[in-house]
Formats: C-alpha cells, sequence, structure tokens
C-alpha cells in the first residue's frame, strides 16, 4: 500500500539545490527517473518539475531505506531525506550535478506501471500514444516547460491589458450561432427540446453588447470552438486573446496591440519588436507574395511580366492573357542547376493550387536552359531574365493563369523554395506585418452574392462607402491582420455602430431584414440605444504561445488537445451517450452507425 505523507514536508525542489546546499538535511518529493544497483550503493535520480536530483541510498547510511530503495522502479512517486553532499563525480549535463542527497530516509506514496512512453525531451512516440497517456507525456520537462511558459505569456497579457485600463469579462458558452463562418459546434438544450446553443466561434456579438453597455476596454482569454478541418496550426477548440475598445480608431487598437505584442516578446524572450510594425495594404501583399499572410523574413517576391511577354507567340502565356490572366514569375537565387526530377516536384507543388504548369529558366554561367525554349525566342527570354534583374545561378519560375490561381502557386511556391533552399535556415528573425485594407466583400459563385470577408459588422473605409452598391468588390473594410512569419497571429477589425449602414451592408450582401433580425436581431436591437464606435481584435493565443515556444506543432501548446480528427485519445470523446440522456434531450440517432 502507497504510504502518506504523514506530516512530511517537501523542503527543496529537486532542480534547485547546489553545492552552497552541501550539509543541509532536505526532503524532495517526485517521480523515479531511474534506478541504478550497484550492490552496495543503489542511485535513484528523482525527478520534479524543477530538474532532476540524484540520491543514494547504501548500507553504509542507512539500512533501512537502502532495503526500501530496492523497491522503486521508474516513474514511483517518493519522498527520500537526507543531507545534500559534494559528488564524487560531478554530472555536469545536469544542474544539480554538483551534488546528491545521501538518503536517509525513503517513503514510496505510489508504485507505477511500466510507462508506455520514455519521460525524456524531444521524445519520437507515436503522437495519439502520446494523446492517449498525455498526463505522462506532461511529465516530460518540454511539456512542462511550454505550459509554463504559456501561463507566463497569458500572465504578461494580462498584466499589460489590466495597466491599460481593460477589464476581463467572461462571455457565455452556451449561446447563438455567431456568423464567423466556420461550421458550429451544437449543444442540444433539454428544456427545450429540439433547440441547441452553439458553442462560441468568438465572442464577437457579445463583445460588441458590452462596448453598448459601457465597459470601454474589455479583453478575455477565452476558449473557441470551430468545427473545421483541422491543420497543424488549428484545432477545434482553441484559445484567443480577445479584445475590443470604444471610441477608438484602427489605429488606435493596432497601437495598443503593437505594444502588447513588444511587451510580450519582450518579457519572454527578451526581444525588442521595433515599433510600428510594417503596414502592407491587403492588395500589395497579394500582389507581391500572393497572400494576405505574407512571410517578410524573405524577398522572392512575385513580379508581374505581362508586359514583357504579351507579345510571344508562346500560347500558354497568351491564352492566360486573352482570358484576363496574367504571367508572372518569381526569381530563386542559386538554384539554376537543380535536376529534372527536382523541377517537375515544382510543377507537381503547384498543381495543387490550381495551376496548371510551370515555365521555369535556369540562368546559368555557360548558358540559359528553359523549359518553354521551343516558344519564346532567345530575345524574349533575355527580357524576361532582365525584368527579374536575373543573375547567374538564378532560377525564375512563371505561372501563367487566372490571376488567382498565379498568385496562389507563387505566393505557395515562394515559401516553399525558401524552405527547399535553406533560406529559412537558422533565421530566427521574428518579422511582423499588419496587412490593411482588406476587401470589405467577396463575390461568392456559386451563390452568386457578395458576402462578408470578415463578418457583417466591419465598418468599410470612409471613401469607399460610396461605392457600397454601384461597386461592391472595390470596398476596402477597416479591418486588420496581424501577421507574423507567414502566419495570421490575430485579426480584427473597426464595426458598424450606424444603423443605416449596417442595413444597407445586409442589403449588399444578400441578407434581408428580417433573415439579419432572425440571427443577430438581439445585436441589431442593442445598437438602437446608442452604440458607441467601436473596434478591436482577436489573436490566436495557441499560435502565439507555438511562436514564443519555437513550435510548429499547436498540439505541444495545449495540455489536452485533439488529434487530427478532432478525437481525444485519452478520454475517447466524442463517445456515444446513454439512452437515457439522448430520451431527456428528445435526440434520436438517425443513423446507428456509432463506431464511425
Ligand atoms: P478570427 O476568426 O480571425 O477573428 O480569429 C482570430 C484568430 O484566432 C486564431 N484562430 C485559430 N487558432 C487555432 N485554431 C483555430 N481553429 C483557429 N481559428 C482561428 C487565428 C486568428 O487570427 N471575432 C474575430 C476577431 C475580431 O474581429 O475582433 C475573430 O474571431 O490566429
Amino acid at each position: 500500500m502507497g504510504e502518506s505523507l504523514n506530516g512530511l514536508k517537501r523542503t527543496h525542489m529537486c532542480g534547485e539545490l547546489r553545492e552552497n546546499n552541501i550539509g543541509e538535511k532536505v526532503t524532495v518529493m517526485g517521480w523515479v527517473q531511474r534506478k541504478r544497483n550497484l550492490g552496495s550503493l543503489i542511485f535513484v535520480d528523482l525527478r520534479d518539475r524543477t530538474g532532476i536530483l540524484q540520491i543514494v541510498f547504501g548500507e553504509g547510511i542507512n539500512e533501512e531505506a537502502f532495503q526500501k530503495s530496492d523497491n522503486v522502479k521508474s516513474e514511483y512517486c517518493i519522498a527520500a531525506t537526507g543531507v545534500i553532499v559534494k559528488r564524487e563525480s560531478p554530472n555536469r549535463g545536469i544542474s544539480t550535478g554538483m551534488v546528491e542527497l545521501k538518503g536517509e530516509c525513503i517513503k514510496i506514496f505510489s508504485e507505477s506501471k511500466t510507462p508506455p512512453i520514455y519521460i525524456k525531451e524531444n521524445l519520437d512516440t507515436d503522437e495519439n500514444i502520446r494523446l492517449k497517456y498525455r498526463y505522462l507525456d506532461l511529465r516530460r520537462p518540454d511539456m512542462q516547460r511550454i505550459l509554463r511558459l504559456r501561463h507566463r505569456i497569458a500572465k504578461v497579457i494580462r498584466d499589460f491589458l489590466d495597466e491599460e485600463g481593460f477589464v476581463e469579462i467572461e462571455t457565455p458558452m452556451l449561446g447563438k450561432s455567431t456568423p464567423e463562418g466556420a461550421r458550429d459546434y451544437l449543444v442540444p438544450s433539454r428544456n427545450y427540446k429540439g433547440k441547441f446553443y452553439a458553442l462560441p466561434q468568438s465572442p464577437q456579438l457579445y463583445k460588441q453588447l458590452l462596448m453598448v453597455s459601457g465597459f470601454d476596454k474589455y479583453f478575455q482569454i477565452v476558449k473557441c470552438f470551430r468545427d473545421e478541418d483541422l491543420r497543424a496550426n488549428r484545432q477545434p477548440e482553441f484559445t484567443q486573446v480577445d479584445m475590443e475598445l470604444s471610441f477608438v480608431e484602427q489605429k488606435d487598437v493596432m497601437d495598443v496591440n503593437e505594444r502588447l505584442l513588444q511587451r510580450v516578446f519582450k518579457e519572454i524572450l527578451n526581444l525588442d519588436i521595433k515599433l510600428p510594425i510594417e503596414r502592407m495594404p491587403y492588395k500589395v501583399a497579394m500582389e507581391k507574395y500572393g497572400t494576405d499572410k505574407p512571410d517578410l523574413r524573405f524577398g522572392m517576391e512575385i513580379n508581374d511580366i505581362t508586359d514583357v511577354v504579351k507579345n510571344t507567340d508562346f500560347k500558354v502565356f497568351q491564352n492566360a492573357i486573352e482570358n484576363g490572366g496574367s504571367v508572372r514569375a518569381i526569381r530563386v537565387r542559386n538554384s539554376s542547376s537543380m535536376s529534372r526530377k527536382q523541377i517537375d516536384k515544382l510543377v507537381e507543388f503547384v498543381k495543387d493550387y490550381g495551376a496548371k504548369g510551370l515555365v521555369w529558366i535556369e540562368y546559368r554561367e555557360d548558358e540559359v536552359k528553359s523549359s518553354a525554349s521551343k516558344f519564346l525566342t532567345e530575345t524574349d527570354t533575355k527580357k524576361i531574365l532582365n525584368r527579374m534583374e536575373a543573375v547567374p545561378g538564378d532560377l525564375i519560375l512563371i505561372a501563367a493563369d487566372k490571376n488567382k490561381v498565379v498568385l496562389e502557386s507563387l505566393g505557395a511556391l515562394r515559401v516553399h523554395m525558401a524552405k527547399e533552399t535553406g533560406i529559412l535556415k537558422n533565421n530566427d528573425e521574428f518579422r511582423f506585418v499588419w496587412i490593411t485594407e482588406f476587401p470589405l466583400l467577396s463575390y461568392n459563385e456559386e451563390e452568386k452574392r457578395y458576402q462578408a470577408e470578415h463578418h457583417p459588422f466591419t465598418m468599410p473605409m470612409d471613401e469607399d462607402i460610396q461605392y457600397l452598391e454601384s461597386d461592391p468588390g472595390r470596398v476596402r473594410a477597416k479591418a486588420y491582420d496581424i501577421v507574423l512569419n507567414g502566419e495570421e497571429l490575430g485579426g480584427g477589425s473597426i464595426r458598424i455602430h450606424d444603423t443605416k449602414l449596417q442595413e444597407k451592408m445586409f442589403q449588399v450582401i444578400g441578407i434581408t431584414q428580417k433573415s439579419a433580425w432572425e440571427k443577430f436581431g438581439y445585436l441589431l436591437e442593442a445598437f438602437k440605444f446608442g452604440p458607441p464606435p467601436h473596434g478591436g481584435l482577436a489573436y490566436g493565443f495557441d499560435r502565439m504561445v507555438m511562436f514564443l515556444a519555437n513550435t510548429d506543432n499547436i498540439k505541444d501548446v495545449i495540455a489536452f488537445p485533439k488529434n487530427q480528427n478532432a478525437f481525444c485519445p485519452l478520454t475517447e470523446a466524442p463517445n456515444v451517450v446513454d439512452e437515457v440522456q439522448l430520451e431527456e434531450l428528445g435526440i434520436g440517432i438517425k443513423d446507428l452507425n456509432r463506431d464511425n
């Protein structure tokens, strides 16, 4: 049976003991990292959240403790008491390596089965096993470090926002669906059979209501839920640092957030972010980088070469231009001698982005090779090289198609080439950029109507309001994203607080008054009672932690994440529920193929 504390108190943490503790009697508690029996001596490495301490038990020290210590195995939970002594053979690999504990007493609180995963750094074990035994996985030093870091980041953010006069207010988890655009997680209601709550995709509308209430600086570190396809930086439930401010314009929201980011990076990484953070209009980002989240740690910008090639006889270029598309290119340094196989892979790569192919030109010291040499004259090729300011060693990659396809393909290819050619290796730069002037609306080809890009409460830019009805596609929004190294860290907007403008907005996106009131009547009603001008922003907190912890897997920064299929291998959620529970909710399962 496991022993109890019986009044025993921990006096020190394992990892903090040093030579200045020599001679002190201490009690430490933790888990057995490993035990070695050398006959007359037994060594136990004890681990707690701060590190590892070697404990030595021996006949000459304390016979009873010596005997007992031979029973322990990996991951047993124990306490040991004794005097700190200088270690005969120091271990410089651990922080406590100069000392050891002479074990006079040992308590075994509980035994452990052989753990299914190693409790060590940089574990290379199947992720589902790690998630199934997450409580053991979290014993590992790297996971301990990340979750503590996450706590610290949250604290820095809370402290900063508190100093700035923000108040943290919780908003409901059981609500009505928000118009964020992803699929909702629904919760059936027992009281209102056949009706459902939706878990919040974000606290968007609540925070706007709080502005109406006069809490002019709100924030919340809050769980959000979105039933969408998962990726390396997406979880079905994730955390936002969400905020909203009244009586502010776009620049005010940006200003406080730049200072927030500056504080976080200073306190956590001791890094100085220079302010103001660069701003780039959406249009420029798309033209130069083919994405609204450009990675600015390297150049390789996209160049429009349509005018250079418009008089060539190359059908691929001609067709693209005639169909209203364009021809664009990127220049990759030191890559003019790629193998055919490597280049074929690039062609395959862009196909995922809808491109039909890729034209390449290799500018070598002694010759120029091109996949289009049959269709482009030497002069044509030279003109392209000139426009691209190419020098020997460069590889020019050209796409010709509809603008969207060209930009998306080259945008993705640009990042791919940066990774392939090692440009980003050893690059520990943090390159922030604000993307601004987003389009307010985008045209939904399937539904043949405009829809809100951010959400329908986003304020159009003043100078574009005049085009709201005549040319909706041209209207830019007071919306902004904060992008770091090619990832969207957060985004927000200034909201519409004027009823007339809001009505017009609904009209443009084809939402009738009736349906607008059904969906968010409570907000529209609230806006009849003196709403202040307001706007805000939300960060993906997990993503922020990922950057600061230097990991590219979102699961590493969440204590109990879901796997790629939105399943929890630990608790096995989601799962079936009792018939009785379903009955109470008035729910019948249509397809009883429940194993899926
Ligand atoms: P948005 O939808 O852009 O804005 O979300 C804000 C930020 O949340 C992060 N994020 C995610 N992180 C992990 N997993 C996900 N599934 C996921 N989805 C989004 C991103 C994103 O930038 N209410 C608005 C904000 C506002 O206008 O104030 C909103 O939710 O980092």
